[in-house]
Formats: C-alpha cells, sequence, structure tokens
C-alpha cells in the first residue's frame, strides 16, 4: 500500500472513532443552513466525503500535500480540492459561512496565523469548527508501567513538528485571534476488552509514528500481557471547539 493509501485507511479509522462527536457538531452549528462550506487540510477528503451526504452547499478543500489532493480528487470528483496552504487561502474574504477542521491543528507552526487567515474568509456570523483535534499530553496508559508509550508518542510528534499539546491551547488561540469560542473535551476510554479489539490497529499506528526498536517492542510485549490479565486501559481524549465571526 502506498503512503497516501496507507494515510487515507487511517483517516478513515479516525473519522469511525469520532463520529458521533461530529455529527452532534453538524447540528449545532445548523449544518443544513450553511451554503459554503471549507475543510483546512482536508487529506485524502474523508471528512467533505461524508459532508456531501448531509449537505447541498458547495464544499471546497484545501491540503498542502499535493499527493493527498491528487488521490481526494480522483476518490471525490464532485467535491472540490485545492492543494494551498491554510496560512494563505486562495480565497477572497467572506467567502464562507463554515470552515471545519479534523485532526489538524497541532500540525500547524503558526497556529494563530492560520486563525487569522480563516476569519479573514469567514463571513460574519459564520462558524470555524475544529471537529476534533487529539490531546496526546492528556493520554493514559493503565496500568502504570506502560506510560512509556505515551512519551514515545509524544517524542516522535513533537520530533516531526507537530505540537501534541496544541489541542488543549487552541479555545484561547481562538479567543485571542477574535473568535467568539465555546470549547469541550471528550474523555475516550477503552477497557481491556475494547483495547484487545484495536490492538492491532492501535500498533500499527504507533508503529508508524514512532518506527521500531527495542524499546518500543518490550513495551509492545507489557502491552500484550497487561489485556492478557485484563488490567489494561486507555484513555485518548479529544477536543472540540466553536468560533463565531
Ligand atoms: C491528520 S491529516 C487529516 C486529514 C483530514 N482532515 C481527515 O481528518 O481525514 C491532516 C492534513 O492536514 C494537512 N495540513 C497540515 N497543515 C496544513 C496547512 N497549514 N495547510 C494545508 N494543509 C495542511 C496535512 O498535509 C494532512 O493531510
Amino acid at each position: 500500500m502506498n503512503s497516501a493509501l496507507y494515510l487515507h485507511n487511517q483517516y478513515q479509522k479516525q473519522a469511525a472513532w469520532t463520529k458521533a462527536l461530529r455529527l452532534s457538531l453538524y447540528r449545532k452549528v445548523h449544518l443544513t443552513r450553511k451554503k459554503n462550506i471549507l475543510e483546512l487540510g482536508s487529506g485524502s477528503g474523508v471528512i467533505l466525503s461524508e459532508l456531501s451526504e448531509r449537505t447541498d452547499a458547495r464544499l471546497c478543500g484545501i491540503e498542502a500535500d499535493p499527493q493527498m489532493t491528487a488521490l481526494a480528487k480522483a476518490q471525490y470528483p464532485g467535491i472540490e480540492f485545492r492543494t494551498a496552504r491554510a496560512e494563505k487561502l486562495p480565497f477572497p474574504e467572506n467567502s464562507f459561512d463554515l470552515i471545519v477542521t479534523h485532526y489538524f491543528w497541532l500540525w500547524q507552526k503558526d497556529p494563530e496565523a492560520v486563525l487569522t487567515e480563516a476569519r479573514r474568509v469567514l463571513k460574519k456570523g459564520g462558524h470555524l469548527v475544529s471537529l476534533c483535534e487529539p490531546d496526546y499530553v492528556g493520554r493514559i496508559d493503565e496500568p502504570p508501567e506502560l506510560g512509556g508509550i505515551r512519551d514515545l508518542i509524544l517524542g516522535a510528534l513533537a520530533k516531526q513538528g507537530a505540537d501534541p499539546g496544541l489541542a488543549g491551547k487552541l479555545e484561547t488561540l481562538m479567543t485571542k485571534t477574535g473568535f467568539r469560542t465555546e470549547a469541550g473535551r471528550q474523555e475516550g476510554c477503552w477497557d481491556w476488552r475494547e483495547y484487545q479489539k484495536q490492538f492491532d490497529r492501535e500498533w500499527e499506528f504507533i508503529g508508524h509514528l514512532c518506527g521500531s526498536g527495542k524499546r518500543l517492542e518490550a513495551l509492545k510485549q507489557k502491552d500484550l500481557q497487561a489485556v492478557a490479565e485484563k488490567k489494561r486501559r486507555m484513555c485518548m481524549p479529544v477536543r472540540w471547539a466553536v468560533g463565531t465571526k
């Protein structure tokens, strides 16, 4: 599987986990009244394709990676995808009445610049909705000897240029850049049974992010043992935010 297809697969899984939260936010901002919708960091098009089944609005996605834009265009020809950066949107001001993001903010080097640019292209009264942002800093692995998994993930994300704690700062940043803001957090805990079902996917994700090595393999073996002893629990909080212009 090439890298773009692997990522598409991963984005579909993430979107399945966060679907209930997303649907409640669509209701909150009255999705069906929106006429022009933009996604920042649209990846392979998973979120916009879901939106295309729920609204007749014009849908547009901007994505920095041309390979992902090409994949999105090939899969969802009815949706407008462009290669562009969120720091410099190729749209005039007041173009959209809804802007959405999903697993996006942690990758921003200058989130305030992106928020300011999003506010520029948003109509007055329009909404910027962070549908879901993973809060890796708040991740809890139990029993405590598995805490090393969180540390490895945090280290790997930071090395790749991400800010794994950005989810917790987004509400303040939105307010600072002029939005009226409302935000919340969901715990997202798996007991050993649920974790066992997700075990292979979870380690595929950890491997993709952190690579391989003795420390990782040792943690995986401890993790397997904790599941077998029915002691395993994992909480991965996610945060949402709605900003109104
Ligand atoms: C984790 S993926 C999520 C994709 C999609 N939102 C989803 O949930 O399926 C984040 C995407 O945002 C893109 N991205 C990150 N920062 C960006 C920026 N400043 N401008 C445009 N795209 C960006 C990345 O290239 C990546 O494809």
